[in-house]
């Protein structure tokens, strides 16, 4: 019986090696492995042995098979990349398009900031967004009980100073990076930090409870409203591209002195008035001004040599203007529909 096995065995795997095509191979299995095949039937005969001889012997016909239908498979695979093979193939032909994505729109103007100023001499700052209440609101002579909290209340995290105190934000605007930057590198000092700002706010055409900010600091000798002006005048021209109209208002920040409202004329409605300008032909683009005293000394700085300006805005709005967005919350709506016109 054994025998017998070994010998089919060999003779199956030399005519499933001479096969020409899958054609054939099939008739190979059908005439060997099929339900009346030559090798079922032999394998039934082991079934009827006496029991001292089925174990060893069906062990053998066991390894038989499964080695058989191996074989088949390899050598099925073989045949079939054969035809592959000689398929015709047109190179000619115009390939399957690989869809390739693209920056946010966010992400686009961010870069066209960052270029704008590194070509100005600032250098890029970097600040955390989970941020300590001192760089947030003290340091920026914001003090525990001072109502400029209320317009930035945020997210407290749930962790407490010695005295009890909420002590972690999440930052309420990036000029937590001016007496970082400051304490860092001293003066003099040209730098914009970019980056995530959460707001405790209800949602509406124009303002998000998350959204991305670009503060700007300079210090040196002798800094006035008139280098703030220059700057972000440059900074207007070059990011939209004409000659958008600017203007100053008086504006309270705690951490300037003056402080100042830029305002723009808005580019959607081309100063007729619209939602998003609220009817007023301008828009409320930069809060700004010269860097408060209280805030330069907490940076390490002597008042009485250097002065600086600051300003801040948001950059969804300024990605508003620049591409006539009309709803602030389509930036995070994850629409594609929306990101792929940009
Ligand atoms: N941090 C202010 C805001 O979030 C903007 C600002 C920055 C104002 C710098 C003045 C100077 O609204």
């Amino acid at each position: 019986m054994k025998n017998k096995l070994q010998n089919l065995k060999q003779e199956i795997l030399e005519r499933l090696e001479k096969a020409a095509d899958i054609l054939q191979l099939q008739e190979l299995e059908e005439k060997y492995l099929g339900r009346k095949g030559e090798l079922t039937l032999l394998l039934k005969e082991v079934g009827n042995l006496p029991a001292a001889e089925r174990k060893e012997t069906g062990k053998l016909a066991n390894e038989i098979r499964t080695e058989i239908k191996q074989k088949l498979i390899e050598i099925k695979k073989k045949l079939d990349k054969n035809i592959h093979n000689d398929e015709f193939f047109d190179a000619t032909l115009p390939g399957t398009k690989i869809a390739s994505g693209h920056l946010h729109p966010l992400t686009q103007v961010q870069r066209d900031l960052e270029k704008i100023f590194s070509s100005m001499g600032f250098m890029i700052l970097d600040g955390p967004e989970l941020e300590s209440d001192y760089y947030n609101f003290e340091a920026l002579n914001i003090p525990k009980s001072h109502p400029a909290r209320d317009m930035q209340d945020t997210f407290y995290i749930n962790h407490k100073n010695k005295q009890g105190e909420y002590d972690m934000v999440m930052r309420t605007h990036t000029s937590n990076v001016q007496v970082r930057a400051m304490e860092k590198y001293g003066a003099p000092l040209r730098g914009v930090a970019l980056g995530k700002i959460y707001r405790n706010e209800a949602t509406d055409q124009r303002h998000e409870h998350t959204f991305y900010q670009i503060e700007g600091l300079m210090v040196d000798k002798d800094i006035s409203i008139a280098h703030l002006m220059a700057v972000l005048r440059e900074m207007f021209k070059r990011l939209f591209d004409q000659s958008a109209n600017i203007r100053l208002r008086p504006g309270f920040f705690s951490f300037v002195e003056p402080g100042v409202e830029v305002e723009m004329s808005c580019l959607l409605c081309k100063g007729k008035g619209c939602p998003v300008c609220k009817r007023t032909g301008w828009v409320e683009m930069l809060g700004a001004g010269l860097v408060h005293p209280n805030v330069l000394r907490a940076g390490g700085i002597d008042s009485k040599i250097y002065s600086g300006f600051a300003f801040g805005t948001g950059i969804e709005r300024l990605a508003m203007m620049k591409y006539g967005i009309d709803d602030i919350r389509l930036f995070h709506s994850g629409d594609l529909y929306f990101l792929k016109q940009f």
